[in-house]
C-alpha cells in the first residue's frame, strides 16, 4: 500500500492566454447559463422538499444560480437514520478502502472537477480565481491526501509487546453519527469537516452554510462520483435553528465538527450540556470559530513585506477569513514609511466582478454581511477617535462591494480593534516607540480570540520577546509573514480561547478525535 507522506498541491497560475484560464472561463459561462435545482442528498437519494432558498452571485446579486431545497424536521430525522444505518457497513470497511474514496476525489479534482469546483466557488462565494484555486482545488486535495495519510499513521502506531504478551491498539470510529456544520468562506473546510470523520469510519449529517450551498453541492456530487457509499455523508441544507437541535439532542450524537461563529458554537455547547444524560458517549466537540487577528510590528520591522502582509492578510477574500489580519500595531518611528507604502499599494488594488481575473477582491457574501461591515465603517467615520485613511465606501447596487478600508485609531480599544468584522476592514493603532512593552500588553489583552497573529521584526531579541509574550494569543503565529493562508500539513490550523478547541484541521490530532482507541493485551 503506497500511501506516502503527501506533498501540497501547487496552485495553477491562470495566466492570460493559458489553457487553464480558457477552460475555467468556459466552465463559468456554462454554469451561469442555467439555474440548477439543488436537492438534499440523504442515503444517496435526491430529496426535494419544495421549501426552497436561492443561491445568487454575490458580485451580481440579480443573477440566480440555483434554487436549493431545505430540510425540515422530517428530513433531518431521515438523514440521522441514514447515517446510523450506513455506519454498520462503513465502519467494517477496511480503512484503506475508506481513504481510497477521498484519495480518488483528490485525483478527480486535479482533473475534470477542478474547473467545476473553482467556477462554483468563484460564482457562489465571489472568490477570485487564485483564492478559489487555493481553496476548492488545492486545499481540498490536501485535506483529502494528508488526512488519508494520518489515518494510515494512526492505524500503524502500535504499542510495544514483549515475550508472551502481544499489545495492540485498535482505532474504531465513534459510536453514533457526526454532525458537520460548515462555513461559507472555504469550500475546502466545508468538504473536509464531514470527510475527516468519514475516513475514520464515521458517518455524518452535513449542514452546509446557506450562502455556500452552490459549491458545497458540487463537492457532495464529487464524493459520490468518487465512490462514497450511500448514507456515509448526508447533505442537508436547512435552517440551523430548526434542524440543528434535532442532531444535537439525539442520543446517538457522537461528535460535532464545526467551523463558524463563536456565538453559534457557544449555543451548541449549551445545548449539549443540557442533554448530557441522553448521550451514549460524551460527544466530541471540535470547532474552529472566530478571530480578531493581530499584526504587531517592532521598530526593527522590514516595512515592505509587512505592508504586503497587511494587504494580503487583511483584504484577500474581502477579509472574510477567520484568520484575516484586522488589528495592527505599528511603532511611530516606522509609521510614515508604512503609511505611504500602504496607501500607494492600496491605490492599485482592484475591486470588482471576480469573473474579471485581474480584480484582487470580489464582493462580500451577502446583504447581512454587507450591512454589518457597513455599520463598522460608519461607526469609524462618525468617531472622533478614528480616521479612515483609505477606502470607506461601499455599493450594493449590483453586488455587495466594500472597498478595502483602513482605519487609524487613537484608541487601542476602539470597537473595530476589538470586534470581529469579517470584512475588508483593517484598523491600525500607532504606538510610541518608548511604549513598546505597553503596546505588546495591549495586543495580548485586547481580544477574547486567539486564532492567528503576525509579528514583524528583524531584531532577534524582539522576536523572542514577542513570541513569548503572545504565547496564548494565537494558535497560528507568523513571524514576518501574513496571518492567512496556512497550508495543510505545514502549518496545522486552529486557535484557542474564543477561537475554538484548537484541534488543528488537517492534522493527525484532528483525525484521532474521530476514533475510539481500544487497547488490547493478549497473553500467550
Ligand atoms: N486556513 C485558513 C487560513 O489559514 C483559514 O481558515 O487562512
Amino acid at each position: 500500500f503506497n500511501l506516502m507522506q503527501p506533498k501540497n498541491e501547487m496552485m495553477l497560475t491562470y495566466l492570460p492566454g493559458s489553457r487553464e484560464k480558457q477552460s475555467l472561463k468556459n466552465k463559468i459561462t456554462e454554469m451561469k447559463s442555467s439555474v440548477i435545482d439543488i436537492p438534499l442528498i440523504i442515503d444517496g437519494k435526491e430529496i426535494r422538499t419544495g421549501k426552497t432558498g436561492q443561491c445568487v452571485i454575490p458580485h451580481n446579486h440579480g443573477h440566480l444560480l440555483a434554487n436549493y431545497h431545505m430540510a425540515g424536521p422530517e428530513e433531518m430525522e431521515m438523514a440521522i437514520e441514514s447515517a446510523l444505518k450506513a455506519k454498520v457497513k462503513w465502519q467494517e470497511t477496511p480503512w484503506e478502502h475508506r481513504v481510497a474514496v477521498f484519495m480518488k476525489a483528490a485525483e478527480l479534482i486535479s482533473g475534470p472537477w477542478r474547473d467545476t469546483l473553482n467556477a462554483a466557488t468563484m460564482l457562489g462565494q465571489s472568490k477570485t480565481v487564485h483564492e478559489a484555486d487555493a481553496d476548492s482545488a488545492c486545499e481540498l486535495m490536501d485535506f483529502f491526501r494528508f488526512n488519508s495519510f494520518f489515518v494510515r499513521q494512526l492505524m500503524e502506531e502500535q504499542p510495544n509487546g514483549f515475550d508472551g504478551v502481544f499489545n495492540r491498539m485498535e482505532h474504531r470510529p465513534l459510536e453514533g453519527f457526526v454532525f458537520a456544520v460548515t462555513p461559507f468562506n472555504f469550500t475546502a473546510i466545508a468538504g473536509n469537516l464531514p470527510s475527516t470523520p468519514a475516513m475514520a469510519g464515521n458517518t455524518s449529517v452535513w449542514k452546509p452554510a446557506s450562502s455556500a450551498i452552490y459549491s458545497n453541492y458540487f463537492v457532495m456530487k464529487l464524493l459520490q462520483e468518487s465512490g462514497l457509499p450511500d448514507g456515509v455523508i448526508n447533505f442537508v441544507p436547512g435552517t440551523g435553528s430548526i434542524i440543528g437541535p434535532m442532531a444535537m439532542e439525539h442520543e446517538m450524537l457522537a461528535g460535532i465538527h464545526f467551523t463558524g461563529s463563536t456565538a453559534t458554537f457557544n449555543r451548541m455547547w449549551r445545548t449539549i450540556a443540557g442533554n448530557l444524560e441522553k448521550y451514549r458517549s460524551y460527544p466530541r466537540i471540535v470547532g474552529e470559530t472566530g478571530g480578531k487577528d493581530f499584526l504587531f510590528a517592532h521598530s526593527s520591522a522590514d516595512v515592505e513585506p509587512m505592508v504586503h502582509a497587511i494587504i494580503g492578510g487583511g483584504f484577500s477574500y474581502q477579509g472574510q477569513k477567520c484568520s484575516a489580519t484586522s488589528r495592527v500595531y505599528i511603532p511611530e518611528s516606522i509609521w510614515p514609511e508604512t503609511k505611504n507604502l500602504l496607501l500607494e499599494q492600496l491605490a492599485d488594488l482592484k475591486v470588482g466582478d471576480v469573473e474579471d481575473f485581474t480584480n484582487y477582491m470580489g464582493a462580500v457574501i451577502d446583504r447581512n454581511s454587507f450591512d454589518n461591515i457597513k455599520s463598522y465603517i460608519d461607526h469609524a467615520r462618525e468617531s472622533s477617535e478614528a480616521e479612515i485613511i483609505s477606502g470607506g465606501s461601499y455599493d450594493d447596487s449590483k453586488g455587495f462591494f466594500v472597498d478595502p478600508t483602513v482605519i487609524v485609531t487613537t484608541n487601542p480599544k476602539f470597537k473595530t480593534m476589538e470586534e470581529e468584522i469579517f470584512g475588508p476592514v483593517v484598523t491600525i493603532y500607532v504606538y510610541k516607540d518608548a511604549d513598546y512593552e505597553e503596546a505588546l500588553d495591549l495586543c495580548e489583552s485586547t481580544s477574547e480570540y486567539a486564532l492567528t497573529g503576525g509579528i514583524f521584526a528583524q531584531d532577534r531579541k524582539a522576536i523572542i520577546e514577542m513570541e513569548k509574550k503572545l504565547c496564548y494569543s494565537a494558535g497560528n503565529l507568523y513571524i514576518n509573514d501574513k496571518t492567512t493562508g496556512a497550508y495543510v500539513g505545514l502549518q496545522p490550523f486552529g486557535g484557542a480561547r474564543a477561537s475554538g478547541t484548537n484541534e488543528k484541521v488537517g492534522s493527525k490530532q484532528n483525525v484521532s478525535r474521530w476514533m475510539i482507541p481500544r487497547t488490547i493485551k493478549e497473553c500467550f
